[in-house]
């Protein structure tokens, strides 16, 4: 996936098999709230595997490193709610880490991603938690993600260390693999679900998270100004 975002573009600007019905569901205005959530974590972890997986069920063994920022769209529901996503997936390559950072803002949601074959990546889980402290808002929900679950005998983090670490950070946790579709749609639903709860726990006005969730109705301000590439 190499393309990058333009301004205010609302499709998935990789569905080029479905170009009318990516159109559609992007321009689709018709939903109660939009959630940003943004994909992070070292390069070729598989962010945008997990994404593809989740918005269009496939998976291809070949390694496209992912350019600046690009997003898909996704419908779900919550008690009758229509919550649009609006999911961003970051390049990992540290090059682009300028750009990629400019998304955090106004992020409800983090899916930090790291491989289970790729000590790392793991390691550097921790500062990508320091950058979601640094650039995003106080209350973003963070789902720590060990993918390629399906490499087991590849396997050099152990899920118990992770699972400690997502506790220290206060993050939830799962082992996923984007290549036999375990646990991705899980995980992108824990964060949906506790960015809900959150949401409807918050009594307060604009500072809220439903304030949040209302003001994103409008493209966020970072992908209005142009192409992030
Ligand atoms: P950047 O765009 O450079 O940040 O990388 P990325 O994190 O988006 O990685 P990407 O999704 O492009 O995947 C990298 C490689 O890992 C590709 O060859 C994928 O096919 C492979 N891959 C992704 N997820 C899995 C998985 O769950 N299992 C296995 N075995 N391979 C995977
Ligand atoms: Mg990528």
């Amino acid at each position: 996936m190499s393309h990058c975002v333009a301004a205010g573009e609302m499709a998935s600007v990789s569905d080029a098999r479905q170009p009318q019905q990516a159109q559609k569901d992007a321009a689709d205005q018709n939903f109660d709230y939009m959630f940003k959530l943004l994909i992070i974590g070292d390069s070729s972890v598989g962010k945008t595997s997990f994404l593809f997986r989740y918005a269009d069920d496939s998976f291809t063994p070949a390694f496209v490193s992912t350019v600046g920022i690009d997003f898909k769209v996704k419908t779900v529901f919550r008690n009758n709610k229509r919550i649009k996503l609006q999911i961003w997936d970051t390049a990992g390559q540290e090059r682009y880490r300028t750009i990629t950072t400019a998304y955090y803002r106004g992020a409800m949601g983090f899916l930090l991603m790291y491989d289970i074959t790729n000590e790392d990546s793991f390691s550097a889980v921790q500062d990508w938690a320091t950058q979601i402290k640094t650039y995003s808002w106080d209350n973003a929900q963070v789902v720590l993600v060990g993918n390629k679950s399906d490499l087991e005998e590849e396997r050099v983090v152990p899920t118990e260390g992770s699972r400690q670490l997502a506790n220290e950070l206060g993050f939830h946790f799962f082992e996923a693999s984007a290549k036999d579709n375990v646990n991705v749609r899980q995980a992108f639903e824990r964060l949906v679900d506790v960015i809900y709860e959150t949401m409807s726990e918050s009594a307060d006005g604009d500072q809220s998270a439903s304030g949040r969730a209302a003001a994103l109705q409008d493209a966020p301000p970072d992908s209005r100004g142009g192409c992030a590439c």
